[in-house]
């Protein structure tokens, strides 16, 4: 299967193993994948043992701003690839590309060496690539079930209605609860299932937000800031569920801005700056990297939404969803914070 840890990498079944015995046993996988990047240079674009994802010359522009000018990009399979950068680096816009809810205008990139360019957000989704948001995409009128089951069919709105109505989609559908209830009970949000998504506190909707990606079975997840905004209670079992990922054979990107927590999680970690990929390397050699250390020298970091930002950008994440629902594109899911546009 794609998304497991490759065999040859797997002695005894360790990772079948870990996975039986629960996260007490955790971390064949951990070793495994930084044992498979051991050896590899710390060079912008440098191949990786076994890529999940291969990304070569993607750009994409808005009017004169180059967001993202990727030349070439390895996300090693089974790890967990920390893309860390400045405010505005395009790291946004490169989930919304990889991920198809946005087009490039130059470049190609694939999963398993299959291209994923031209392909709708829910096709890339069922192939196995989903993303989450770094505004959450819950929809505050459903309820915590619904939410989960908009997630069954991949990343689409369409699907939304279907999930929806009883009856169009019957036989799957009582698995998909099942499946929904489980995914709730592992993120411990299984005594919300009927209150509105709109009740949860912003850390609740995170883990939603987690929780739905994983409906559709994926084999690589990319998290955008699972972390931001969520109480200091909650940020340590969001690690938990992020790593749980990566020991379940899962592929993770992940964007944060904390350097202790991308220390702690990566097995790898990417820099972008001005849309271009500036370092990589495993967590030490990140804070070596003089150009690291520019592009953040004067760059404005990121602080906490307030409940007023955090309010107003849930309102427009749910204005843009509501537009997906009418079949309109979106470009990104950025929004406010002065980003420049
Ligand atoms: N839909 C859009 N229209 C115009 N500019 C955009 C759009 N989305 C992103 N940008 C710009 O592209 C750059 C990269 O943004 P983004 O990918 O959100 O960065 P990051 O996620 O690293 O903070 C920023 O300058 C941002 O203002
Ligand atoms: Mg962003």
């Amino acid at each position: 299967m794609p998304g497991e840890m490759p065999a040859e990498n797997t002695p005894t079944g360790a990772h079948a193993a870990s996975l039986d015995k629960g996260p007490a046993h955790r971390g064949a996988p951990q070793r495994l994948a930084q044992a498979a990047l051991r050896d590899v240079p710390w060079e912008v674009g440098v191949a990786k043992p076994d890529p999940a994802i291969v990304v070569e010359n993607v750009t994409r522009t808005f009017g004169g701003l180059t967001a993202v000018s990727v030349d070439r990009l390895e996300i090693q399979r089974g790890g967990i690839t920390g893309l860390i950068g400045p405010n505005g680096a395009g790291k946004t816009t490169l989930f919304n590309l990889l991920t198809g809810f946005d087009q490039p205008n130059t470049g190609t990139w694939s999963f398993d060496g299959r291209p994923l360019g031209k392909l709708a957000p829910h096709q890339v989704a069922r192939l196995g690539v989903v993303r989450t948001f770094q505004l959450t995409k819950a929809l505050s009128r459903l309820t915590v079930l619904e939410n989960m089951l908009l997630g069954a069919q991949g990343q689409r709105g369409e699907s939304f209605l279907r999930a929806l109505v009883p009856g169009t989609w019957r036989s799957q559908e009582k698995a998909n609860t099942e499946k929904a209830l489980e995914l709730l009970r592992r993120f411990k949000l299984d005594a919300k299932k009927d209150e509105f998504a709109g009740t949860l506190s912003g850390g609740q909707r995170k883990l939603l937000e987690m929780a739905r990606a994983l409906m559709s079975d994926p084999q690589v997840v990319m998290l955008d800031e699972p972390m931001a905004g969520v109480n200091p209670a909650l940020t340590q079992s969001l690690l938990g569920h992020v790593k749980d990922l990566r020991e379940e054979g899962m592929t993770v990107i992940f964007v944060e801005h904390d350097m202790d927590v991308v220390r702690d999680i990566s097995d790898w970690v990417v820099v972008m700056a001005a849309g271009r990929v500036i370092a990589e390397g495993p967590p030490e050699s990140i804070s070596q990297n003089q150009a690291v250390v520019d592009a953040y020298l004067g760059a404005h970091h990121d602080a906490p939404l307030t409940v007023e930002e955090e309010d107003q950008v849930l309102a427009e994440a749910e204005r843009r969803i509501a537009h997906e629902e009418h079949g309109e594109v979106i470009d990104s899911d950025t929004t406010t914070r002065g980003e420049g546009r």
